[in-house]
């Protein structure tokens, strides 16, 4: 199969690994020559790396790189059974490229884009035939993480969908389908993960390290949401929340926090400043404070696992309600697209249903803002004494 990428950057060029490595004739498009020889010299060294521990054969390594090559014109991918635009994300450039992508590929061939929050209605849009136009959506870093969202637009046909499925499970990663809604499945359910959390920290409730270290031990999650926003960058971490909050007509569930936008205004953008709510070495490493070392009592720890955890299953719920998602698919894209340690519905069966209603009810009951209202999917489970599997 031919694929063409357009956009060498941190997607483009992760893409075109796992699609080489699938065994793909890969072309990666950029109009930044630069970006071109970058993308190459990081790929060499990615896998002289695998090759030196062993994941790889030098047979392997040689034949990914003879299966990519860097093309400085965007005709060049006019033989690609399928293209997957990972350049800028803003909306009028990729309409742009790809309306003019259009011209030199085949009537067969499905364009897709990777867009992380753009509508893939309005991409597809741009096309002269939208039904070819579908939205696949991998994450960062592309080679190691395991899901990848696969999003039909409206417009989208139903084999443009089927085959995208197809290639991309053949690429060995995990598809989850999802609706052309913002933030997808991933960025919309994780919200309530750093929304919740920094809400917890406003009240005064808890500093970062102490909710950071409560998540992680009661929850089981890699990292705490402090650090993971940390990690992310304040700076992008804020932009999607802002992007979703409107993209919802601004339901008060997705409402950002001045917290971060202080914290991105400051520059505090985390590892990559080396400050952000932790202070960094040059290695990246925390600088270890003794708030980081200090254990919170057993009782706050709970009362913050719990309330960021029933806001997440909320979300799952009421994604799965609205139809954004099959129950399989949002458990899946929460632990193979952002590492949870479980699926939120699962976790819901696991809790109770009773017990996430009356939590989501406690926190109704004590705020009275919208933000905390239970979705109806819970309510009706719970009327039904039923679970979701
Ligand atoms: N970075 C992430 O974590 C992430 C995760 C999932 C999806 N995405 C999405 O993937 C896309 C790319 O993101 P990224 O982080 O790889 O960006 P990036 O800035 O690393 O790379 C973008 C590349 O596109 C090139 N480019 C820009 N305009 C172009 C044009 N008109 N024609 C050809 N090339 C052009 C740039 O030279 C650059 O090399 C965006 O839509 C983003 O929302 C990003």
């Amino acid at each position: 199969m031919n694929v063409g990428i357009i956009g060498s950057g941190t997607m483009g060029s992760g893409i075109a690994q796992v699609a080489a490595t699938a065994g793909c004739m890969v072309k990666l498009y950029d109009t930044n020559q630069a970006a071109l020889f970058k993308a190459k010299a990081a790929l060499d060294k990615i896998l002289a790396r695998l090759v030196e521990k062993g994941r790889i054969d030098s047979e392997v390594k040689k034949r990914i790189q003879t299966n990519i090559s860097y093309v400085e014109r965007l005709k060049d991918l006019e033989d690609s059974d399928l293209t997957i635009e990972a350049i800028v994300e803003k909306l009028d450039i990729k309409k742009t490229v790809l309306s003019e992508l259009e011209v030199y590929v085949s009537e067969s061939c499905i364009i897709a884009s990777n867009t992380s929050s753009l509508s893939v209605a309005s991409i597809a849009s741009s096309l002269k035939r939208p039904e070819r136009c579908i939205g696949i959506h991998f994450f960062n870093p592309a080679p190691l993480m395991q899901l990848v969202e696969v999003i039909p637009a409206i417009q989208t046909s139903k084999e443009v969908l089927e085959k995208s499925v197809g290639t991309i499970s053949g690429w060995n990663k995990t598809v989850a389908i999802a609706k052309d809604t913002p933030g997808f499945i991933v960025n919309r359910v994780a919200r309530p993960f750093y929304g919740e959390s920094l809400r917890i920290y406003e009240e005064g409730i808890a500093d970062f390290a102490t909710i950071d270290h409560s998540l992680k031990t009661l929850g089981g999650f890699k990292m705490g949401p402090f650090e993971l926003m940390d990690f992310i960058g304040n700076d992008v971490n804020y932009i999607v929340t802002e992007t979703v909050f409107a993209a919802f007509y601004y339901d008060p569930r997705y409402k950002p926090s001045f917290t971060q936008k202080r914290f991105a205004e400051a520059g505090y953008l985390g590892r990559k400043t080396g400050k952000g709510y932790y202070k960094y070495d040059e290695n990246g490493s925390i600088v270890t404070s003794s708030t980081v070392e200090r254990f919170p009592d057993e009782k706050l720890a709970k009362q913050i696992f719990e309330r960021v955890l029933v806001m997440l299953i909320n979300e799952a719920a009421d994604a799965l309600f609205l139809k954004i998602a099959s129950a399989e698919d949002i458990d899946n894209a929460m632990t193979k697209g952002v590492n949870y340690p479980k699926g939120l519905l699962a976790w819901a069966d696991e809790k109770g249903i009773d017990w996430c209603v009356s939590k989501m009810d406690e926190l109704y009951n004590e705020y009275h803002e919208d933000r905390y209202r239970c979705s109806p999917l819970l309510r009706k489970l719970k009327k039904e004494n039923t679970t979701f599997y």
